[in-house]
């Protein structure tokens, strides 16, 4: 058999600035939760603001195959007719969630508990990432989980009759995990309990909390109990931050950029990234504050700014977990060393980001050091720039938009291979950035592979 693959790669000119106004696609988490929560509500529930991207897209794909209907998305607008929590049907066949890592653990918890099996799979990348973090507390709540002996995709969902619940510390920082177990717990008998040794993204609670789903927070346990009922409600979705982070580096290293992000999501859970990168010294004005969908939301406005090299504090890791790619590239372009340190999770991401952006910033001068669990950086300071190159993105979407921005801050031209999967989380990421002052020449070559 042969299929074709399109291969896509990144042209970058160097320098130049970021400036004007622009508002990044919608979350990328909150879309995915959007969509599950309004499948099995009761009533309509419209969405705006919802993530066109393939990730997103994979979940909703998958709930249409199970019988859910609905109209978009389009221009960010869907409606969603929810079927219920018991008013999902047998897909009749596997669920493919593509690249999207969200969407097969916070799947693997909303469908243990079904009374039909299904078969969750994914592409080469979700194929080796790690799922037996959620199969193992699911099987604690008597789901019947099929996986490869390494814990992996595809996985088996097979039907039961009850979950029970359960109150489970989470050997991990992990929303995903934290969500999949939450999302079992609506079909579990009792009181389904998640404890957090780090705070993570809640919007998963946040959302079943708008859709009239109790859930009791108190410290760093998060519990709900099984058996209540999801009530359809207008959701509005913000700009992604972690989208918005590679315009907060690049406007940041790239002299004379002054840029304007709007209605970007500034959940706290979230805010790793621009914590982070003010300690650095960036210049990062949170405007017009104000609440979008249960969400709070703030317009950025951000000014290049001379970046100085920091240790990363422990606790703002998993609040940035998917910005350390775009962090890298300030890092690299920050006066002095910066050390990151317990984000070990980084290398069971899309790719094993500590080693591909160690790679990459290798092959553009850049002293980096991978370690286990993070890395060390020394910065080339206000003077330097970064040399020119060609860097491979692994198929990973971030990696792919970080040394995109890079440029901004290079001596000469960046080639970056293997960009398709920027549209999993960033469609017409190359459109938006050229608008704001950085032309991405696309470079697609069909190959045939046997
Ligand atoms: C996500 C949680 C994080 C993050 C991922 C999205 C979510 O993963 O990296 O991109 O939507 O819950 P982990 O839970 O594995 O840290």
């Amino acid at each position: 058999m042969t299929a074709s693959a399109q291969s896509l790669s990144f042209e970058l000119a160097p320098g130049g600035a970021l400036r004007g106004e622009l508002r990044v696609p919608g979350d990328k988490s909150i879309s995915h939760r959007a969509v599950m929560l309004a499948a099995l509500a009761e009533g309509t529930t419209e969405i705006d603001g919802f993530l066109e991207g393939a990730d997103s897209l994979a979940t909703l794909a998958a709930f249409r195959a199970m019988g859910v209907a609905a109209e978009g998305p389009s221009a960010g607008r869907l409606q969603v007719h929810g079927v219920g929590l018991h008013g999902l049907n047998d897909p009749g066949r596997a669920l493919d969630l593509g690249n999207s890592g969200t969407s097969m653990r916070l799947l693997s918890g909303l469908l243990a508990g079904q009374r039909f099996a299904t078969t969750l799979i994914g592409d080469a990348s979700l194929s080796r990432r790690p799922m037996g973090r959620v199969i193992e507390p699911l099987r604690q709540m008597g789901a019947h989980i099929e996986a490869t002996p390494e814990g992996r995709a595809p996985l088996g969902l097979l039907p039961v009759e009850r979950l029970q619940g359960i109150d489970y510390p989470l050997p991990v920082a992990s929303a995903q995990v934290k969500s999949s177990l939450l999302l079992a717990g609506l079909y579990a008998q009792g009181e389904t309990c998640v404890s957090e040794p780090a705070p993570t993204r809640d919007h998963t609670e946040r959302m079943l909390g708008a859709f009239g789903y109790s859930v009791r927070r108190a410290g760093n346990r998060v519990c709900l109990s099984g058996g209540g009922r999801l009530v359809a409600a207008p959701l509005s979705i913000p700009a992604d931050v972690s989208s918005a982070a590679f315009f907060l580096v690049g406007a940041s290293i790239a002299p004379g950029s002054d840029l304007t992000l709007t209605q970007v999501g500034m959940n706290p859970t979230r805010l790793g990234v621009v914590n982070i990168l003010r300690q650095m010294g960036a210049d990062i004005a949170i405007e017009r504050p104000r609440e979008l969908g249960g969400e709070p939301v703030a317009d950025l406005r951000v000014r290049a700014a001379p970046l100085h090299g920091i240790a990363i504090p422990q606790e703002q890791v998993p609040l940035a977990i998917d910005e350390f790619p775009a962090l890298f590239i300030a890092a690299a372009c920050a006066d002095g060393e910066t050390l990151l340190s317990g984000a070990s999770e980084l290398r069971v991401k899309e790719s094993d980001r500590i080693q591909v952006m160690a790679d990459g910033l290798a092959a553009l001068g850049v002293e980096a050091e991978p370690r286990p669990d993070g890395m060390r950086i020394r910065g080339l300071g206000a003077a330097g720039l970064l040399g020119g190159g060609e860097v491979e993105a692994h198929g990973d979407h971030r990696i792919a938009m970080a040394f995109a921005i890079s440029a901004l801050r290079a001596a000469a031209p960046i080639r970056v291979e293997d960009c398709a999967n920027v549209e999993t989380s960033f469609p017409d990421f190359v459109g938006l950035a050229a608008a704001v002052g950085l032309p991405i020449t696309e470079l697609r070559d069909v190959e045939r592979q046997a």
